[in-house]
């Protein structure tokens, strides 16, 4: 198929072959955001319906699914704003070093890593070199990348896509199935005029790329710009995406995975379940709470509780997926 990835294609760019390390490493819950997800939420797919739930302090389908051989791990990290110099991180280097050294002792190797956008600040060639670099001691099979608003300044994406656009589609979107789940990845940033869009040939991509899929097929969808309304006001919203909402309708198991808004939030739509991810760089306000969505400046110790990692679990066969949020190491919670 045109375009399609699958896992016999070779890695991108970057990653090692170095084994993983099992360093049994206790991961610290999210507390902060119990509020909003206790920790972690488990998405149980049973019956056609996508039930999601709050996960124990022990024993999460997460850890299940960890533990259980051929099981898929994946990791998303998300707006590392390479390049981005302020208040409210005067270091993004480092913490993206660290989000990149918690990735390599999760205790497991991940099948993928996927990174959801805003690799840069500013989309200047040394930006992308230095978070290409970056993303080379991953230790993981491969990385995919879709672009942010950042990472297409002032040319529509054509630098990211120099650099990150391999084996892509159209301006930069692709496919690949893994483990039976099938991932679609899009782009909805490419320019101010186009922020939020997906567009005329992107949505018959995914019309195409979806066509001979059974129904019970797992997708994942991952997009820069949420998929789903979060607060249009600010831009987070794509305002053609019911059209790939609708063509989504018939699976049973549909997760959206974000980035753009640097905060962790959960909807559930019917079969569809939407998560935006947090950000290994700066917090922006919560929707509606500041007038604009400016990095915000917080206490220094709080900082790394902000920033974060999220790994997700799928066991095969038993149509199982969990996602787990987890704040940088050494957070304050
Ligand atoms: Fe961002
Ligand atoms: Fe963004």
């Amino acid at each position: 198929m045109t375009g399609y990835r699958d896992a016999q294609d070779p890695v991108p760019y970057g990653a090692d072959d170095r084994p993983a390390e099992e360093h049994g490493m206790t991961r610290r819950q999210l507390m902060r955001h119990a509020g909003w997800f206790g920790g972690a939420v488990v998405l149980t797919v049973a019956g056609g319906e996508v039930i999601s739930h709050i996960a124990g302090s022990g024993g999460t389908a997460a850890e299940a699914a960890a533990a259980s051989g051929g099981a898929l791990r994946f990791v998303q990290v998300s707006d590392s704003h390479i390049g981005f110099h302020g208040p409210a991180n005067m270091d993004v280097v480092g913490s993206f070093t660290e989000a990149i050294g918690q990735v390599n002792t999760l205790g497991f190797r991940p099948d993928f890593v996927m990174h959801s956008g805003d690799l840069t600040h500013l989309s200047t060639p040394g930006q992308f070199d230095q978070v290409r670099q970056m993303m080379s001691g991953l230790r993981t099979d491969r990385v995919f990348t879709v672009p942010g608003e950042h990472d297409s300044i002032g040319d529509a994406g054509r630098a990211y896509r120099q650099i990150f656009g391999q084996g892509t589609l159209g301006d930069g979107w692709y496919s690949f199935d893994t483990h039976g789940v099938h991932f679609i990845a899009l782009v909805n940033t490419l320019s101010l005029e186009k922020l939020g869009h997906l567009g005329t040939e992107q949505i018959d991509f995914v019309r195409k790329d979806l066509a001979g899929l059974s129904s019970d097929t797992p997708v994942v969808v991952f997009s820069h710009i949420p998929l789903f309304a979060m607060y249009p006001q600010w831009g987070w919203s794509t305002d053609d995406a019911l059209k790939v909402i609708a063509l989504l309708r018939r699976f049973s198991s549909v997760t959206c995975l974000n980035g753009h808004v640097h905060q962790l939030f959960s909807k559930t739509e019917g079969n569809i379940t939407f998560h935006s991810a947090t950000t290994t760089a700066y917090p922006l306000p919560k929707p509606g709470r500041a007038p604009a969505p400016t990095p915000q400046v917080v206490p220094a110790r709080r900082l790394k509780a902000a920033l974060g990692i999220r790994t997700v679990g799928y066991r095969q066969g038993d149509r199982e997926l969990a996602i787990k949020d987890d704040s940088l190491p050494g957070a304050h919670q």
